[in-house]
């Protein structure tokens, strides 16, 4: 049976990861938790059956014990990776720690570092390495049933209200506390590209983006600072009404209050965050960007992220020398053309529709296979997995490097933004 400490009890931690212990798994319990909010501490404590001894209000708390349990799930917000999995890793302690690894590009070299000094298996959250659907567009390419890829374009389609609740009222509102838009949200999208093209390093990148919208001056006439008593509450496209009333009891709304009612949910929302007008936020990140991104091995892709998107959701499209595929993970559908192939005018290509298998769970059934891998990991039935510090350097990398074009408006040679950090 693997011990686990959970270190920050939040959505991920608590609601994802402790979740799954409890419910879909017999080879591992969650022991200890740390965790400043009483609430959440609770919650975990009772859920989990923990012994006061292994109850604590900080990381500090917890990591101040000699090795007591045999792995930490590590979910604190963006800025509280490193101190902690630096005292862990030393403590001997396995990971998995959530992305993005830390919000400091020197960090997530450290801790890359660091994992292979002590020898601690590490994973890191990269969910979507697990889903059916990236791992069919895997196998697809690596069939060679397109050829040799050209080109990719990848878009990240985040949804206008997801965009509202994280990334303008939410954590992710602002670079300054948590981490910048393509990093918080696409090293997910750049881990998967790079996994896609064989671990295919990235060899120059250039961004350009910025917040257009979510802003003061685009605040409609008569709106308020807070919805809750704004005369627009039921014609605002972001209405509290919409995103959080007809979600109690699931996301996004088990965010934006601890307690699951209606009259929770409205004493936390004249009070907290969510209750916010997106246009009358701290949020400084970006609602749009675009990436044009080389890779080492010739591929190019272009990478679209942004806020202004109906559907929560991933397409791809990857252009290769005897096909080409088409993706759309919300449809979960993937369709493989294979060029002159087809019956057509113009002997188009013939199509295969594929339909990859629905895995329960978060992330498209990824949280699942994140989770299986690790406890395996973990238990010593497997050697390696799907990622580590080292394999997530990649993306995060990009990220950083991505984020430096986007600000300073040049293009970004990776080996130099690398060679600058060290
Ligand atoms: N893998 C994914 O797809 C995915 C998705 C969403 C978020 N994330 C990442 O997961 C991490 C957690 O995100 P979340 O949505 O659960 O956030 P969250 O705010 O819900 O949870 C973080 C928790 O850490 C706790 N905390 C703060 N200070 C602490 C301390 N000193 N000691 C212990 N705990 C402390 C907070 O009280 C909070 O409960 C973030 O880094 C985020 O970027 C990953």
């Amino acid at each position: 049976m693997l011990k686990i400490g959970l270190i920050g009890a939040g959505n991920r931690g608590k609601d994802i990861y402790a979740n799954f212990i409890l419910n879909s798994t017999d080879e591992a319990q969650i022991i200890a938790v740390a965790e400043p909010n009483k609430i959440k501490r609770e919650q975990v404590i009772s859920a989990h059956n923990i012994k006061p001894e292994f109850s604590f209000s900080t990381w500090e708390d917890f990591l101040k014990k000699d090795k007591f349990c045999d792995a930490i799930f590590l979910a604190t917000g963006d800025d509280l990776h490193f101190e902690p999995i630096t005292i862990a890793m030393e403590k001997g302690y396995d990971i998995l720690l959530e992305k993005p690894m830390s919000n400091k590009a020197e960090e997530c070299v450290k801790i890359a570092d660091m994992a292979e000094f002590y020898g601690v298996k590490v994973m890191v959250c990269h969910v979507l390495r697990y889903t059916p659907f990236f791992s069919k567009l895997k196998e697809l390419i690596d069939s060679d049933i397109i050829g040799d890829i050209i080109d990719i374009q990848h878009n990240e389609n985040i949804g206008n209200f997801h965009f509202a609740h994280s990334f303008v009222r939410g954590n992710w509102r602002n670079s300054n506390e948590s981490s910048p838009l393509i990093l918080q949200k696409s090293c997910h999208d750049l881990d998967i590209l790079s996994w896609l093209l064989n671990g295919s390093p990235c060899k120059q990148i250039a961004s350009f983006g910025s917040l257009k919208h979510f802003k003061k001056e685009n605040a409609p006439e008569g709106s308020s600072t807070r919805c809750l008593q704004c005369s627009l509450i039921d014609s605002c496209i972001y209405s509290p009404k919409k995103i959080y009333y007809n979600n109690i009891g699931s996301w996004p709304t088990l965010i934006a209050t601890e307690i699951q009612t209606k009259e929770a949910l409205t004493n936390s929302l004249e009070h907290n965050q969510y209750g916010r007008c997106v246009y009358h936020c701290d949020n400084n990140v970006v609602d749009n960007m675009v990436s044009i991104i080389e890779f080492e091995n010739g591929v190019n892709v272009t990478f679209n992220l942004c806020a202004f998107t109906d559907e929560v959701c991933r397409t791809i499209k990857i252009m290769g020398t005897k096909g080409e595929i088409r993706g759309n993970d919300l449809k979960n559908n993937i369709e493989v053309y294979e060029f002159g192939k087809g019956q057509g005018r113009f002997d188009n290509g013939a199509i295969t529709t594929i339909t990859p298998e629905v895995l329960i769970g978060g992330h498209g059934g990824g949280d699942t296979g994140l989770m299986n891998d690790f406890i395996d990991l973990c238990l010593g039935k497997k050697n390696d997995s799907k990622t580590s510090p080292r394999t997530s350097l990649e993306s995060h990398i990009m990220a950083f490097a991505a984020e430096k074009s986007r600000i300073e408006g040049k293009v970004i040679n990776i080996n130099d933004f690398i060679n600058s950090l060290r």
